[in-house]
């Protein structure tokens, strides 16, 4: 049928679809910057903290990640710090317990191979690098269990990589926390 058309009908045809393209390819570009905008500013993202290196052949065996000391931990000074390690194909602990409205600092290191984790529809979300010590600190507003998935592709068992993060009442918390413990929901 369009080859029937006179040929600056056909032209005109052309160029209104040229320009229907133009503002769905301008509309999709808008929307983009959008996502950025949002996620950065009403999120908070957060740039990378500060480097800090630790020695993967000896964390297991002294310093702040010797498995007796993982876990969330009230420091002396009130703040509450989760200390985690990622290794294939878990974390350690598995399960978090943290208290809601509460700034909880996250520190965390891998053994063997690049990691991360994302909790739940929090801003939690960071690179666990063999080496490295990722280390943020965010709050969580809603109580309930939250999934932690690990995001980095780590190797054949990295589907299954999985920990949870139990969001209780700060005051059950609190009742819960004792000075020098380290608190967790799963059993040892
Ligand atoms: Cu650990 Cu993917």
């Amino acid at each position: 049928m369009s080859a029937t058309l006179p040929s600056h009908e056909s032209e005109a045809i052309a160029v209104a679809a040229e320009r229907r393209w133009t503002w769905i390819v301008g509309a999709i570009i808008a929307v983009l910057i959008l996502m950025m905008v949002v996620t950065g500013v009403h999120w908070a993202s957060m740039p990378p903290s500060r480097v800090e290196t630790i020695d993967v052949k000896t964390l297991h065996l002294r310093g702040e990640f010797i498995e007796s000391n993982l876990g969330t931990a009230v420091e002396s000074d009130g703040r509450v710090v989760v200390r985690l390690i990622a290794q294939q194909y878990s974390f350690e602990p598995q399960c978090i317990a943290v208290p809601a409205d509460t700034p909880v600092t996250f520190r965390a290191t891998a053994t063997d191979a690049i990691h991360g984790f994302i909790i739940g529809r929090t801003n939690a979300n960071t690179m666990v690098v063999p080496g490295f010590v990722a280390t943020f600190t965010t709050s969580f507003s809603r109580t309930g269990e939250q999934l932690m998935p690990c995001h980095e592709y780590c190797g054949t068992g990295h589907e299954a990589m999985w920990g949870r993060v139990q969001v209780l009442p700060r005051d059950e918390f609190m009742a819960k926390a004792r000075p020098g413990e380290r608190l967790s929901c799963v059993a040892r």
